[in-house]
């Protein structure tokens, strides 16, 4: 009960995008569950049209005979009312009865039509009834599941860098496939049950009340035992279900890492240690789903048995109470009939234990606020005219301080490098400029706004960043060239890739433009992939270009070319670049050297040079020495 109050809860707000066909589901199923109380009927008449008349007869005129003494006491409209019905009753059963077969009474072709017809019509009403609600149930529900895919889509994409380092790239895909394919099998398998077997149940349970209401009591006696069973295997299910969770997880996190490092996994044959740990894995999540299956399979005996107990009881009572064959009979038959739906509902209530499991781990999620938030009141940010400041900032991801007290300034068209020993804090400070994250204290501005008040895209418009790690996406090279901007068109495209160099490269590929790059670009080598990126940069064609080791994987002649692309990008545009190889610094306006996150030295290539300080230090490691420089 409290998964289903969850999974409304959660689910509410998508339901009411379709809610004409879900009440028509709903509708649906209540017509189901009232079949279910026709064909009980049906049995029932049958059975009475089966005895002999003459009995019939008897009860009838004992029956009208004691209806005449109670209407005799009744008031006018109750008698109005009553005669109202008897009459509607009477003139249906004229109507059906030609049609009907009846023993000791001659049979004609009416009859014969009627008794071969009378079952495969209510089978027929049951199972369209049947097909409509799980039709329309179905639609509904898997338009919801996918509204709420793109929506937890949405979600993590929309949350900081933070958030990404601290989960798995499993678990997010966990959120979107396992946790929204819980719902979908809910809503598929669970939903269109939850309507038609509880009606059922309630039409049958009326209908056995006016068979006989003693019986009815009887049987029901240990009902209320099963609650019991219920509860436990509920909250195992639960517990295991976790555990499973978490395994499984674990085990697509294993297959990912493995699969991203496969050059790492083939060179170090780290292929079979891993293949253990997936196994160990997996190993874990069968011993928590058999747990569930075991506690599941257990459910349906439990209730089956205590539901026995019921029939036996009827017997007992039927015997002692000397209860004729016929009512007997059509009880018990309808008897099963009610007890079946009980059966069904204990099965699907797995579906929404799990399910109302993953609607509370969304929920988790969706509870979850970026670090990085727009301003209440963004500023439109149009254009870039006079210069960035980064004052006095400090930041730290949690733990140490990664940068302490920065401060510098870089106005528009200036050049300014950053270097300094690895783990210095030159991309973190990058980081923050983006905004992927905010500093701790300091504040950064763009043509003296804090960045913090700007719109974020706004921002991000103006920047245009190639690093080290080029990503590019499964789709052509054109479209990864096109998402510099959204809506470049082919001429653009073409005119980017040609003032990167890559234009030639490009044409050499087999489908050209349209050649897809594989996962992450695979198919290219390092050096055309970051003209790809630099391409890409071109396209935004942003005032402000952000380089951050942007050559630091290549070859000799691979940097060579890159370099070429971007010095041609870097004209006419304000650049802040990150580089560990110095000679690139060489055409920098400013150079800021940085060591544990502070700024030690700044000055112009040359200056820094003659300074003997770190960068001295760090420039002749790499043989370059003031006199060459010179
Ligand atoms: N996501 C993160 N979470 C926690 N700490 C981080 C994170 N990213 C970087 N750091 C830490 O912050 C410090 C600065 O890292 P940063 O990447 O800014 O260095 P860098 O100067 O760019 O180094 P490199 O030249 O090697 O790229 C390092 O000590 C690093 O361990
Ligand atoms: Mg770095």
């Amino acid at each position: 009960m409290g998964d289903m109050l969850v999974i409304f809860r959660f689910g509410w707000p998508y339901l009411r995008r379709y809610w004409v066909r879900f009440v028509g589901g709903i509708l649906f199923g209540f017509l189901f569950g009232l079949t279910g109380g026709l064909t009980m009927a049906g049995v029932y008449m049958m059975l009475n049209r089966l005895d002999d008349p003459v009995h019939v007869q008897q009860l009838t005129q004992a029956k009208q005979a004691e209806e005449a003494k109670k209407a005799s006491q009744e008031s006018p409209l109750v008698k109005e009312f009553e005669a109202d019905k008897k009459a509607i009753s009477q003139e249906l059963y004229q109507l059906a009865d030609p049609w009907l077969p009846q023993s000791h009474r001659p049979i004609d072709w009416k009859q014969i039509t009627g008794g071969l017809l009378l079952f495969p019509l209510l089978a027929m009403l049951r199972g369209f009834a049947n097909y409509m609600t799980t039709y329309l149930m179905a639609w509904s529900g898997q338009r919801i599941v996918n509204d709420v895919k793109e929506d937890v889509f949405r979600k993590i994409n929309s949350l900081s860098l933070d958030f990404f380092h601290k989960t798995t790239t499993a678990e997010l895909i966990s959120r979107i496939n396992d946790d929204t394919g819980a719902l979908s099998t809910c809503l598929r398998l669970g939903l269109s049950d939850l309507i038609k077997e509880p009606s059922t149940i309630l039409i049958l349970f009326i209908g056995l009340l006016c068979l006989d209401w003693k019986l009815t009591v009887i049987a029901l006696l240990f009902g209320p035992l099963c609650v019991i069973p219920t509860r436990i295997v509920t909250r195992k299910i639960k517990a295991q279900g976790r555990e499973d969770n978490s395994a499984m997880v674990g085990q697509v996190a294993l297959a990912m890492e493995s699969f991203q490092n496969v050059r790492v996994t083939k060179a170090y044959e780290l292929g079979e240690e891993q293949a253990v740990l997936f196994r160990k894995a997996g190993q874990r999540g069968i011993y928590h789903m058999i747990k569930t299956v075991q506690a599941r399979a257990l459910l349906n005996p439990i209730i089956e048995t205590l539901n026995s107990f019921g029939i036996g009881a009827v017997l007992l009572y039927a015997i002692w109470a000397n209860v004729p064959f016929k009512t007997l009979g059509g009880f018990l038959f309808a008897l099963i009939l009610f007890f079946a739906p009980f059966k069904k509902l204990s099965s699907i209530q797995i579906y929404f234990t799990s399910a109302g499991m993953a609607m509370e781990r969304l929920m988790g999620l969706f509870k979850l606020q970026s670090s990085v938030r727009e301003a209440e009141h963004p500023v439109a940010m149009k254009e870039f005219r006079q210069g960035i400041e980064f004052r006095d900032i400090s930041f730290s991801y949690g733990e140490g301080p990664v940068l302490q007290n920065v401060s510098f300034s870089v106005p528009r068209g200036q050049r300014l490098g950053l270097a300094g020993e690895s783990g210095s804090g030159k991309s973190s400070l990058l980081n923050l400029f983006f905004r992927f994250y905010d500093p701790t204290s300091g504040r950064i501005e763009i043509d003296g706004a804090p960045i913090e008040s700007l719109r974020i895209a706004d921002l991000r418009y103006h920047l245009a960043l190639v690093s080290q790690d080029v990503l590019l996406f499964n789709t052509t090279v054109a479209e990864n060239i096109g998402y510099g901007k959204i809506g470049a068109t082919r001429e653009e495209i073409v005119t980017a890739a040609k003032e990167a160099y890559a234009h030639d490269f490009i044409q050499a590929l087999p489908q050209g433009y349209d050649t897809p790059l594989g996962e992450r670009g695979v198919r290219l080598s390092g050096g055309q992939r970051q003209r790809i990126a630099i391409a890409r940069a071109f396209v935004r064609n942003a005032p402000i270009l952000v380089l951050d080791e942007a050559t630091a994987s290549l070859d000799s002649q691979a940097e060579a070319e890159v370099q070429k692309a971007i010095d041609h990008l870097a004209e006419h545009r304000t650049v802040i670049c990150v580089a560990h190889r110095l000679s690139t610094l060489r055409s920098m306006d400013k150079i800021l050297v940085l060591q544990k996150g502070r700024v030690v030295e700044q000055g112009s290539f040359d200056e820094l040079l003659s300074q003997n300080g770190l960068f001295t230090a760090m420039a002749a490691r790499q043989s370059i020495f003031p006199q060459v420089a010179a």
